[in-house]
């Protein structure tokens, strides 16, 4: 499995570059999309967008993140980010997130479950985190459908927002990965 280069039936995963930097600063500029996240300021210019490609390339030859740019395989259109951050318990944490005009459409969770089975098979990850604010139900339901579990809750830093946010922790584990905890079958 290539550290690089990921495919699912819609979408291409690849490393962000530096032609994605107007599109990300756009998409990641809404909002709506950073209140979200915990690490995206808002506003957010070009200048950080630029920063935030620089940087991933610099992490990911250390492997401490493997983020991937979400590329419609069809169009080549970019729209929006997945990835995987080590964290300092030594876990890696997933994340996501498209662009507003991007949502509803599955895009996340076919992300998503393709990166997880990226750190499982390709890293050999044993278990993922993840957190999603409590505002954000949307969130909670793709890592549900990727078998993600509760595994407590705790107020987390939103650097747009400016305070921190009631943030629900989530943790797969790999056997548990692509089970649904309702009734055990493959989502
Ligand atoms: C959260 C986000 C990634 C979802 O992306 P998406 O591509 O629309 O997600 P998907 O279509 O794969 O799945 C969304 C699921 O949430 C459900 N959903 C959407 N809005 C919801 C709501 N208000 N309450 C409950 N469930 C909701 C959808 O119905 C879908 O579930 P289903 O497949 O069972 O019907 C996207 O809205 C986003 O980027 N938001 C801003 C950034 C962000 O929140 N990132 C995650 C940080 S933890």
């Amino acid at each position: 499995m290539s550290r690089h280069r990921l495919e699912t039936e819609r979408l291409l995963l690849r490393p962000p570059e530096e032609s994605d930097v107007a599109l990300i600063a756009m998409l990641a500029g809404d909002y709506e999309v950073s209140k979200n996240l915990a690490r995206v300021p808002h506003p957010y210019t070009e200048g950080d967008a630029q920063s935030f490609v620089t940087r991933s390339a610099m992490q990911r030859a250390q492997g401490t993140a493997f983020p991937f740019a979400i590329i419609r395989k069809d169009s080549g259109l970019y729209l929006g980010g997945c990835g995987l951050h080590l964290m300092d318990n030594g876990l890696f944490e997933l994340g996501y997130w498209l662009g507003r005009p991007h949502w509803g459409r599955g895009y996340a969770t076919e992300a998503a479950r393709k990166v997880a089975g990226f750190a499982f098979h390709g890293l050999r990850a044993v278990r993922l985190t993840a957190g999603y604010f409590h505002d954000n139900p949307a969130s909670g339901r793709v890592l549900e459908k990727l078998g993600f579990r509760p595994d407590g809750a705790a107020n987390r830093d939103c650097l747009a927002r400016g305070h921190t946010v009631y943030c629900l922790d989530m943790l797969l584990e790999r056997e548990n990965f692509g089970r649904r905890p309702s009734n055990g079958q493959a989502a």
